[in-house]
């Protein structure tokens, strides 16, 4: 895949393409890159990119002269386009599994109060929120919304770490991720789940999709209330309100219970 990130700022963007996963997925030619800088497009003395709102209102909008040249330069009109903005849809899971598959996406950062509507028009596919809270700059969501994505692309991280991660859909739910513990078994007074260290790869996989679902039911309610969950969870799922596990500690974490 081949992602261009247009951004005011593109030097923060930076350190990201350059580290850890994404640096290695660059390398093994997975991702290829480019970070555009918005102002390169200014053709006035002072390369200006914002002006006032019409109307009147605080803050200054992005101009769309540049952003325009910018985008054409990239080829934007025939590219998945998204542009982060806190007022777009919000980005989940699944979307950034719809975006992993492109050959090409190309992520346009906002910067103060945004860009004007005819750009967005003519050229974003969609406006993309990362979440309900406002982020002094789009480049901060760019990332997020990118790091999301590249990782799903085959051959980035393995498939079944993608397999077992909250909304991976194991068991075909939308469930989050189940609590996991690594050495020493014993830390301090806590002490793992006996069931994890038993060997016993049935029990676990048992006690971790009950556990995801008590933790779902805990933090996110809403994802279990999809007409589609499949049978076994709704019956772990009935179990667990029966036996009132929502807002209960885990009784199998020692740690949580301690501090209950
Ligand atoms: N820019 C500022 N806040 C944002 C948000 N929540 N999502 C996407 N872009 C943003």
């Amino acid at each position: 895949m081949k992602i261009r990130v247009l951004s005011l700022f593109p030097e923060m963007l930076e350190g990201f393409f350059e580290s850890s996963i994404m640096a290695r997925a660059v390398k093994k030619g997975l991702v290829e890159y480019e970070l555009v800088n918005i102002r390169d497009y200014a053709v006035d003395k002072h390369h200006k990119c914002d002006d006032e709102v019409f109307g009147g209102g605080a803050g200054m909008l992005m101009l769309p002269d540049p952003l325009g040249r910018c985008l054409d330069a990239q080829g934007a009109r025939d590219k998945r386009t998204v542009f982060m903005t806190p007022s777009g849809r919000l980005f989940n899971q699944a979307y950034a599994r719809d975006l992993a598959a492109e050959e090409e996406l190309i992520v346009l950062c906002g910067h103060y109060e945004g860009v004007d509507q005819r750009i967005i028009e003519e050229y974003v596919d969609d406006e993309v929120s990362i979440g309900d809270y406002v982020l002094s700059s789009g480049e901060v969501a760019a990332l997020v919304l990118v790091d999301a994505v590249f990782r799903l692309i085959p051959g980035v991280i393995t498939g079944e770490s993608l397999e077992e991660e909250s909304f991976g859909g194991a068991e075909g739910a939308n469930l989050l991720e189940y609590p996991q513990y690594t050495r020493p078994s014993l830390y301090g007074t806590m002490k793992v789940p006996d069931v994890l260290t038993s060997g016993h790869h049935a029990n676990i996989a048992g006690w971790r999709l009950r556990e995801s679902i008590r933790k779902t039911l805990a933090y996110r309610p809403e994802l279990l209330a999809s007409a589609g969950l499949p049978e076994e969870v709704k019956r772990l799922l009935a179990e667990i309100v029966i036996e009132g596990g929502s807002h209960e500690p885990y009784p199998e974490d020692p740690g949580r219970a301690d501090k209950a």
